[in-house]
């Protein structure tokens, strides 16, 4: 894709990645990705904002060489990982004179990732910023968005906000700018699933040092441009802030049939109840589409079998990923069966322990479900209905 214009001297020089259908070996990426890089001309100085995945060397190298850029006084790394400054030692090479701007943090991680010099890295503090001329950078640390190197720079003359991570969205697409508003939404709820969740906490307090910029544009790096910004902004406040919703996920995979049968009779007996379900039969599934359902969730039910005397592996995966992602989850729960015994209930729960769950008593039985184990399911959909309405979910 070649150079983009935003403004006047302000570039995309990014790569659009369709053919990548995972990252970091285990995020799924069912829509491609992008690689956003922003090359930024003042009257003085002229800075690149990120670079791209060391596998798209080629395009952003194009992209300079097409737009004649002889000399690149800084590179601007929002954030240190390899999808975005992975080509930098490439950059450095061709822009001998460039310097690399970064967080504390992010000089750290630079000098031990990339092994770039010390002497080749200037450090920014919160709330810094730099003239490029008649264009002024203004730097505004946000860790955990998604390392605690992140920072965003905001173009104060062009209210351009350039968040690297932060509100992006794993999406290959030749719009420059948000076309499709529920496309996106979905991409950009999967990322923040996948990427953001587990710093809900600090997101909160990154939202609050951008409430008072003027932004007309959020130029993320990966996925569209937002020209409406507030679309993803009330998005962002939506899944950081409100409370979890009247849903319970329920992840489960079953060898033989018992814990299908219990499941099924389960998600029937929560819908009755008007409590929205979300399956997910663990032995092929999506687990991006999974951790979008644990964005909004008030609860989960883990449906297993006994093997070796614990859960199935592909449960202790998802559950495992659940723990991690520490969704705003109130309540947890265990469905399944076993045949001799075992310790499938402790060993889940443990993982869990991230957590702030209250856990519902399991029901777990001996072989294929009978009339008893059906009242028993029926009495654990009435509890869940019971704590929701506490809640104030319902
Ligand atoms: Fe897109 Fe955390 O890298």
């Amino acid at each position: 894709m070649k150079p983009r214009m935003l403004k006047a001297n302000t570039w995309w020089v990014g790569a659009i990645d369709w053919d990548r259908r995972l990252f970091d070996e285990l995020i799924p990426l069912p829509d491609g990705t992008s690689y956003n890089a922003y090359l930024v001309q003042g009257t003085q100085k002229t800075v690149l904002i990120d670079t791209v995945d060391p596998t798209m060397t080629s395009p952003l190298i194009d992209n300079l060489v097409q737009l004649h850029i002889k000399d690149i006084d800084y590179v601007i790394i929002n954030h240190v990982e390899q999808d975005h400054s992975g080509t930098l030692p490439e950059i450095l090479k061709l822009y001998p004179n460039a310097r690399v701007i970064a967080t504390p943090n992010g000089k750290n991680l630079l000098m031990n990732l990339l092994l770039i010099p010390e002497s080749k890295i200037k450090t920014v503090e919160h709330g810094e910023t730099m003239s490029l001329g008649d264009k002024t950078l203004e730097f505004i640390h946000t860790p955990w968005v998604h390392w605690p190197d992140t920072m965003c720079t905001y173009l104060r003359e062009d209210r351009t906000l350039f968040s690297c991570d932060f509100f992006g969205s794993h999406l290959a697409m030749s719009d420059l700018y948000v076309t499709d508003e529920a496309t996106v939404y979905e991409a950009a709820k999967r990322y923040y699933a996948e990427i953001m969740m587990p710093f809900r906490k600090i997101i909160k307090s990154n939202l609050e040092k951008l409430k008072d910029l003027k932004i007309n544009v959020i130029a993320p790096s990966h996925g569209p441009l937002y020209n409406k910004p507030e679309f993803i902004l009330e998005a962002y406040r939506d899944w950081t802030y409100s409370p979890p919703k009247n849903t319970v996920v329920l992840p489960y995979i079953s060898m033989h049939g018992s814990t299908k049968k219990m499941v099924e009779y389960f998600v029937n007996s929560l819908v009755e109840r008007g409590i929205t379900v979300k399956q997910f039969n663990l032995a092929d599934t999506d687990i991006g589409k999974l951790a979008m359902a644990l964005v909004d969730a008030a609860s989960i039910v883990v449906g297993t079998p006994t093997i070796l005397v614990g859960p199935h592996p592909n449960v202790v995966y998802a559950v495992y990923l659940t723990n991690a992602l520490r969704p705003k989850l109130k309540f947890a729960s265990i469905i399944g069966s076993y045949g001799w015994g075992g310790m499938m209930v402790r060993q889940i729960t443990a993982m869990l322990s991230n957590l702030k769950v209250e856990l519902l008593d399991p029901v777990v039985i001996k072989g294929y479900p009978k009339e008893d184990d059906f009242k028993a399911l029926d009495k654990l959909a009435d509890e869940i209905l019971s704590k929701h309405k506490e809640h104030d979910l319902i």
